[in-house]
């Protein structure tokens, strides 16, 4: 099995020391961006401004997560901000085929976010099309929510459907991840571990991203 990729969500991060906090999650593989307009989730995170300057001082992948009303409205201003990775919720789209291959035709990767309450039969259809499914194992809108322990089984389900299905599509698993649950996240068969709180809050951030891949 590959080894877990970890995404290191700034949602928790100092805003007023941005540089010092990104040069502090360097060891992770990607930079998890959360955006929210206060619609969607009852919270507002930040735009476009803020992921240029993110861009700019760091070298890691990008990974935005959209939690919007109107995703599509960002696909193009995200590719050209040199986004890499692409997910948003299909509820918040009525044409979720032509959103998937307008972000791979922007050159990223692309991805679409189930919440928790949201069954694996909803991707069907379109899971040929993804290079990932985000799974949300806390209500979106917030960081350092518990992590709702059903996703677990959730994981390997899904794990389960792509394997039949010989697909390449990853697993992203956000929401409550820490040392405690990252094991089975990725024994369930999680590729991409998103945190948030665990990471921030840690002194020592390189040792809270190793604790992650541990498992
Ligand atoms: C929640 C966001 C998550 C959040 C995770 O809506 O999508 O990415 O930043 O935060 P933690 O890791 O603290 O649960
Ligand atoms: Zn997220």
């Amino acid at each position: 099995m590959a080894e877990v990729r970890i995404a290191a969500s700034v949602l928790s991060c100092d805003f007023g020391n941005l540089e010092r906090e990104l040069a502090a999650v360097s060891s992770a593989d990607m930079l998890h961006l959360d955006i929210m307009d206060g619609h969607y989730v009852p919270n507002l995170s930040f735009g476009q401004p803020l992921v240029f300057r993110i861009r700019q001082l760091s070298d890691l992948p990008l990974d935005t997560h959209l939690m919007v009303t109107n995703p599509a409205a960002y696909v193009d201003p995200l590719a050209d901000l040199g986004v890499q990775w692409l997910s948003f919720h299909q509820e918040c789209e009525y044409h979720v085929h032509r959103l998937v291959q307008r972000i791979k035709s922007r050159g990223m990767k692309a991805g679409i976010a189930l919440n928790p309450a949201v069954p694996l039969s909803t991707l069907d259809s379109i899971l040929p099309e993804l290079d990932y499914v985000l799974l949300m194992s806390v209500n979106p809108g917030f960081s350092g929510q518990k992590f709702i322990p059903s996703v677990l089984d959730k994981t390997a389900t899904l794990s389960e459907m792509i394997a039949l299905r010989g697909l390449p599509t990853l697993i992203e698993v956000d929401g409550g991840v820490n040392a405690e649950t990252a094991p089975g996240l990725i024994s369930s068969g999680a590729g991409i571990l998103v945190s948030a709180s665990h990471i921030f809050s840690s002194h020592d951030r390189a040792a809270a991203i190793h604790s992650l891949r541990v498992s």
